[in-house]
């Protein structure tokens, strides 16, 4: 898979990069570069930029040094980001307590990147926690917890393994769908509510947040029509939610 970028318009660029499953398997990564009303940037995520992408990248940046930081959105998705700093030593680095634990070699902001702080600071998007499940797993195997970041000039929701679309069937270029991520039920806290917890905040997303380019880690760039997102998002949660009510 050669790396991609796509420019999704309102200053929302989403790059779809690759990712080897123990170092075969190609499931595929992305990151996000979003334009602050200030001119400066951000990037959702890290990842290894080379080639034309990473070309495209810095002649928007200025060469990079218009990157003001990178919120590193998933607790799971570390790979990238001592290379990332390397690249963009002037940014700003957020990221969970376990980027911190994981990569020491980042000097990591204090303010964690799901913090109110850090939302606070870029009004431009839309943060949202997991909710009733972990954000950071003790079973390091599972990964369906994630800070969710909507974009609403783009109408561009980037998300990493939380929400997912299903592998491409020719169905689903008029029909397209979404999947919870495998490890959902697994993730469920252990508390008594918890899958309800789940289920009403995936669908409090579903309704809240008018998605047009569904970017996620593994799969790849899903278009939305109006409506569809909501629909498909609702379809997915209705199908698990009396497995995971009844957990
Ligand atoms: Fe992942």
């Amino acid at each position: 898979m050669s790396d991609k970028i796509h420019d999704l318009g309102a200053g929302f660029w989403n790059i779809r990069g690759s990712f080897r499953l123990g170092g075969v398997l190609d499931i595929g990564t992305q990151c996000s570069l979003v334009r602050l009303e200030s001119g400066k940037f951000i990037f959702l995520d890290s990842y290894e930029l080379t080639g034309e992408v990473r070309d495209e990248i810095m002649a928007l940046t200025n060469n990079g040094k218009d990157v003001e930081a990178v919120l590193n959105v998933h607790p799971f998705h570390t790979i990238s980001c001592a290379q990332m700093a390397k690249d963009f030593p002037q940014a700003t680095f957020y990221g969970s307590s376990r980027h911190h634990k994981q990569v020491s070699e980042v000097q990591w902001a204090d303010d964690l990147v799901e913090s109110e702080a850090v939302a606070q600071r870029y009004p431009e998007l839309k943060f949202s926690m997991s909710e009733g499940i972990h954000y950071i797993s003790p079973n390091e195997m599972i990964h369906a917890g994630s800070l969710l970041a909507y974009h609403p000039a783009s109408k561009s929701l980037h998300v990493d393994d939380t929400f997912m679309s299903p592998p491409m069937k020719l169905l689903e270029v008029v029909l397209p769908e979404l999947i919870l991520h495998p490890t959902t039920k697994k993730a469920l806290k252990n508390e008594p509510n918890a899958g309800k917890e789940y289920c009403d905040w995936a669908t409090k997303i579903a309704q809240d947040w008018d998605v047009r380019n569904f970017c996620a880690a593994h799969s790849y760039l899903v278009k939305f029509e109006e409506g569809e997102f909501k629909k498909a998002l609702l379809k997915a949660i209705n199908k698990v939610r009396p497995k995971l009510e009844n957990a």
